[in-house]
C-alpha cells in the first residue's frame, strides 16, 4: 500500500504554459500533445511592469513555457523571464523555455568596436531566471548554443520545407535550382538541394547598413531555371528582394523563397508583395501581422515538430531522431 502511494507520487507531470507572444502556436502544440495549456495569470501594471502567477500547482512538474520572442520583443522576453522565475519559485522540477524564434540572434558577435553581444546577454538572462534547458529552432548561428551552460535542443524546419517542395513537384525537376541568398545560408541551401535532388547556387551579399544589402556575385548556374531561395530570417525583406531581382537579371525564370522565421519588419510585407518573388513560404515560429498584404505568403506549421520534441525531451528520448540527425547547428 505504502509502496503504491510512493510510486504514484513519483510519477512525473508534463505541464505546458504559454506566454502572450504567440498563444495560438502554444494551443496547436497542446492539441498535438493531447493536453490542455496550463493556467497562468499574465498581466501588465499601469506603470508597464509585468506580473505572472501560475493558477495551479506546478510543484515537481516538468514545465514547458512556450514564448516566441515576437513583437513586442522586449515585453515578450521580460514576460518569459518572469514566468521562468515564478516557475522556479513554485518548485517546478524542470523548466524548459520553448523559444521558437530567438530574437536578438543576429547580435551574436561584435562587428564594430563598443557593440554588445546581445544574443549572449539574452542567454545569460534566461539562465539566471532559472531555466534548465532551452528549445529553439533554426538559430541564426551555431555559437548561440554555446552561450548557454545547459542543454539546448535545436530544431529545424528543413524537413517541413523539403516535404512542401516535394509536394509542389520540385523533386528532381530538371529546371530548378536552390539558391543561398548569402554565404551564411550555403549549408542550408545545399541540404535542401540534396533532399530535392537539385543543383545549388550561391549569391554573395554585402551589407551597406542595417536592412540594406547588395548582391555582388552569383556563383552557380541559374539561367533558365526556377530558383528557390532559402534563408533563416526575413526581416525587412531586402535580402530576398535584392536576391530575386539579381536572379531574374541572370536569367532565372521564376523565383520562390522559403525562410523559417517570418519577422517581416518595416515595410517587408509591401516590399515582398510588389517583388518578383512568386511565393514566400515561412513557418509559424512568429505570427503574421494582421491587415498587411500577405497574398504571396504561405505559412507552414512547425507545431508537430515542437510537440514531438517536447514529448521526446519529457520521455528522455532522442531529439535528433525527430530530425533524422539533421538538426545540427552549422
Ligand atoms: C542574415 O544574415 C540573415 O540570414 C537574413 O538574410 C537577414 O536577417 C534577412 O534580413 P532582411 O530581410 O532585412 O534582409
Amino acid at each position: 500500500m505504502r509502496n503504491g502511494y510512493l510510486s504514484q507520487a513519483a510519477e512525473r507531470r508534463l505541464m505546458l504554459f504559454s506566454g502572450r507572444g504567440y498563444p495560438e502556436l502554444a494551443e496547436k502544440i497542446a492539441d498535438r500533445l493531447d493536453i490542455h495549456l496550463g493556467e497562468v495569470e499574465l498581466r501588465q501594471f499601469a506603470n508597464g511592469e509585468m506580473y505572472a502567477r501560475y493558477l495551479e500547482s506546478i510543484r515537481g512538474s516538468d514545465v514547458f513555457i512556450v514564448q516566441s520572442l515576437c513583437d513586442p520583443v522586449n515585453q515578450n522576453l521580460m514576460e518569459l523571464l518572469i514566468m521562468i522565475d515564478a516557475a522556479k519559485r513554485a518548485s517546478a522540477a524542470n523548466i524548459v523555455a520553448v523559444i521558437p524564434w530567438y530574437a536578438y540572434s543576429r547580435q551574436d558577435r561584435k562587428t564594430k568596436p563598443r557593440e554588445p553581444i546581445t544574443a549572449r546577454l539574452v542567454a545569460n538572462m534566461i539562465q539566471t531566471a532559472g531555466a534548465d534547458r532551452v528549445m529553439t529552432m533554426d538559430l541564426h548561428v551555431g555559437q548561440i548554443e554555446g552561450f548557454f551552460n545547459f542543454p539546448v535542443d535545436h530544431l529545424t524546419a528543413m524537413h517541413t520545407f523539403v516535404d512542401y517542395y516535394i509536394d509542389q513537384g520540385f523533386k528532381g525537376a530538371g529546371d530548378a535550382v536552390v539558391v543561398a541568398p548569402d554565404t551564411g545560408e550555403v549549408k542550408q541551401a545545399k541540404l535542401l538541394a540534396d533532399h530535392l535532388g537539385l543543383p545549388w547556387a550561391i549569391l554573395s551579399k554585402t551589407r551597406r547598413g542595417p536592412g540594406e544589402s547588395e548582391i555582388t556575385h552569383v556563383i552557380g548556374e541559374v539561367e533558365g531555371r526556377r530558383a528557390i531561395l532559402i534563408d533563416d530570417i526575413i526581416a525587412t525583406g531586402g535580402t530576398l528582394c535584392n536576391a530575386a531581382e539579381r536572379l531574374i537579371r541572370e536569367g532565372a525564370t521564376e523565383i520562390y523563397a522559403a525562410a523559417t522565421h517570418g519577422e517581416f519588419s518595416g515595410s517587408a510585407y509591401e516590399r515582398l508583395e510588389e517583388s518578383v518573388i512568386r511565393e514566400i513560404v515561412v513557418t509559424d515560429t512568429l505570427p503574421l501581422k494582421a491587415d498587411r498584404p500577405t497574398s504571396k505568403i504561405r505559412t507552414l506549421t512547425i507545431a508537430p515538430i515542437l510537440a514531438n520534441t517536447i514529448r521526446n525531451v519529457f520521455l528522455g528520448e532522442s531529439v535528433s531522431a525527430v530530425f533524422m540527425g539533421e538538426n545540427q547547428l552549422f
